[in-house]
C-alpha cells in the first residue's frame, strides 16, 4: 500500500519516497517483499501516484506492478484495487509502504501461521507497545482469541488501553481476502475502508485469526512524521553497525556511522567516528577510514588509509583507490579518480576524471581534471590543470617520473614526457621534453643600487 497521503509528513515528497539508509522508505519493503520470493508483487499508487510510478519504472523490479487507488478511500478500499489482479490459489501478504524495516524472516513466519495445518486462516503481525498511541489495537477475546482490530480514533477508553497492536501487516489466503473486501464498509471515525475490518469478518465466518507476536519493535515500526523518520534511521543504522561490527569491522563508535547503501568490508577494517558512506563502497582487508570522511561510490584497496575529513564521490564513474595508497586529511576525489598502489593525495588535493600510475603523489594544494599521470610524478603544491577551455574539457598527460614544480598550470591538451621537470610557476602550454628543465616565467632581474621612490618635501 502506497497510496496514502502521508499527511503528517507535511512534504511535497509523497511519504513512501522519503529516504532511510539512503533508499526509499517503498524499496525497503520491495526488498522485503523480494526476501520471501513473492510470485507477484502489486504497489498500489495514488496520491502523486505518477511520480511513484516513474520512481519504480526506474529500478525495473521483476514481477512488480502497479495499479491506481483513486482516490484513496482506506486501506481497504486500496486492496480492493489490487485483488483483481491476484489468482485465487495463493497467499496475499499485505505491506505498508510506510513499514520500511520488517525482515522476511518474520515474514517467512507470518506465512506459516496463515498455512496452519489445520486449515488456512488470516494471520496478523501484533507488538506489544508500551505507547500504542496511533496504532490499530487488537482486541481479543477472554479466552484469548481475536476478535477484531479497532483504530485509535474509534476506540473506546478500555481499548485504548491494550498495547497490543496490529503492524499493519498481515497475510490472508486470497480467495477469503476477496470475500472479505467485498463486504467492508466506511461507518467509522474517519468515514474510510479499513482493511482492518477484515478481522470482525473472518471472525464472523469462523475463519481462525491468528496474531504472530514480535518483539522487535524496529520491524514494525510506521513512519508518519519526520520525527518517526529520524528515529528509525538511527535504528537502521545501529542494526548496519552490528552488522558491520560482527564481521570484524572496528568502529570506533556504533553510534556515529551512517550507511546510505551497501557497504562492504574486508578483514581488519577501521573506522573512525562521524563517516557516511553512500552507494556501493568497498573497503578492502586493512582500510582505516578516519574520522568524518564522506565516501560514496568507492572501491578502497587493502591496506589503505583515508585521513579525517575526505571527500570521496565516485557517482557513476566511479573512484578507486590502490593498495597502500594514502588519503587525506582535506582530499576530494571526484567521478573517474583512478588512483594506483600507493599513490598519495594530501590536503586541500581534488582529482576528477584522473589516473595516477603507481606512487605517483599530489601532497598539497592542488587540481588533477582529466590528467594521465604516470608511475612516481611528482605534483608540485599549488599545481593546477587547466582542462577546460570554456567550451571542451582537454586531456593534460604527465608521463613516469616526471616532477612539477609548485603553483604550475598545465594548459590542456599538453604532454609532459617522461623524467622532465616544470620548474615553479611555468604556465606550460606546449608539450615538454622528457628529461629535461622546462621553465616558463620571466626571467630573473636585479637592479644593482636601485633607490626606491622618496616622498616629495
Ligand atoms: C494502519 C492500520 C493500523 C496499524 C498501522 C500500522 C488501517 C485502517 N489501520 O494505520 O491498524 O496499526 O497501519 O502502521 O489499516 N494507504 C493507501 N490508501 C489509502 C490509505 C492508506 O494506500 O487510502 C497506505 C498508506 O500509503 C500507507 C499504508 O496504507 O503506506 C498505511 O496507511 P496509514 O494512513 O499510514 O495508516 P495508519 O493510520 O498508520
Ligand atoms: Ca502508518
Amino acid at each position: 500500500m502506497a497510496a496514502g497521503k502521508g499527511t503528517r509528513m507535511k512534504s511535497a515528497l509523497p511519504k513512501v519516497l522519503h529516504r532511510l539508509g539512503g533508499r526509499a522508505l517503498l524499496e525497503h519493503v520491495i526488498d522485503c517483499a523480494r526476501g520471501v520470493s513473492a510470485r507477484q508483487m502489486v504497489v498500489i499508487t495514488g496520491h502523486e501516484a505518477d511520480v511513484v510510478e516513474e520512481f519504480l519504472s526506474q529500478r525495473a523490479v521483476p514481477g512488480l506492478r502497479c495499479v491506481r487507488q483513486m482516490p484513496q478511500l482506506g486501506t481497504g478500499h486500496a486492496v480492493q484495487q489490487a485483488v483483481p489482479v491476484l489468482s485465487d490459489d495463493g497467499i496475499t501478504l499485505v505491506l505498508s509502504g510506510d513499514v520500511p524495516l520488517t525482515e522476511a524472516e518474520t515474514l517467512r513466519r507470518l506465512l506459516e501461521a496463515c498455512l496452519h495445518p489445520s486449515g488456512p486462516c488470516l494471520a496478523l503481525l501484533t507488538l506489544d507497545m508500551p505507547d500504542p498511541t496511533g496504532y490499530g489495537r487488537i482486541v481479543r477475546s477472554p479466552d484469548g482469541a481475536v476478535q477484531a482490530i479497532v483504530e485509535q480514533r474509534d476506540a473506546s477508553e478500555a481499548q485504548r488501553a491494550i498495547t497490543e497492536i496490529y503492524s499493519g501487516i498481515m497475510a490472508v489466503p486470497t480467495r477469503l481476502l476477496r470475500g472479505w473486501l467485498g463486504r467492508l464498509d466506511n461507518h467509522n471515525a474517519q468515514q474510510e475502508y479499513y482493511l482492518t475490518d477484515v478481522v470482525k469478518l473472518a471472525v464472523a465466518d469462523g475463519t481462525p485469526v491468528r496474531a504472530h507476536r514480535i518483539a522487535d519493535a524496529v520491524q514494525v515500526a510506521g513512519v508518519n512524521s519526520p520525527a518517526q523518520l529520524a528515529e528509525l534511521e538511527r535504528a537502521y543504522q545501529l542494526r548496519c553497525a552490528h552488522a558491520l561490527m560482527a564481521q570484524g569491522v572496528r568502529l570506533a563508535d556504533p553510534a556515529r556511522l551512517d550507511v546510505r547503501g551497501v557497504l562492504q568490508c574486508g578483514q581488519d577494517v577501521e573506522i573512525d567516528v562521524n563517516c557516511v558512506f553512500q552507494g556501493r563502497v568497498v573497503l578492502e582487508d586493512g582500510v582505516r577510514i578516519g574520522p568524518h570522511c564522506v565516501i560514496a561510490n568507492a572501491h578502497i584497496g587493502q591496506g589503505s588509509v583515508i585521513q579525517a575529513m575526505t571527500h570521496i564521490d565516485g557517482e557513476r564513474a566511479g573512484v578507486t583507490v590502490g593498495q597502500h595508497a594514502a588519503i587525506g586529511p582535506f582530499a576530494r576525489l571526484r567521478p573517474g579518480a583512478q588512483l594506483g598502489r600507493e599513490v598519495h593525495i594530501g590536503n586541500f588535493v581534488e582529482v576528477k576524471n584522473s589516473t595516477l600510475a603507481d606512487g605517483a603523489k599530489a601532497n598539497h594544494l592542488a587540481y588533477l581534471g582529466d590528467a594521465t599521470v604516470g608511475e612516481r610524478v611528482n605534483y608540485g603544491a599549488g599545481a593546477i590543470t587547466a582542462n577546460y577551455d570554456g567550451a571542451n574539457k582537454h586531456r593534460t598527460v604527465i608521463e613516469a617520473d616526471v616532477h612539477v614544480g609548485s603553483n604550475s598550470v598545465l594548459v590542456a591538451p599538453v604532454t609532459l614526457g617522461a623524467g622532465g621537470t616544470v620548474g615553479a610557476g611555468s604556465v606550460v602550454t606546449k608539450d615538454a621534453p622528457p628529461q629535461a628543465l622546462t621553465v616558463v616565467r620571466g626571467k630573473t632581474v636585479t637592479v644593482p643600487g636601485w633607490v626606491r621612490p622618496q616622498k616629495k618635501k
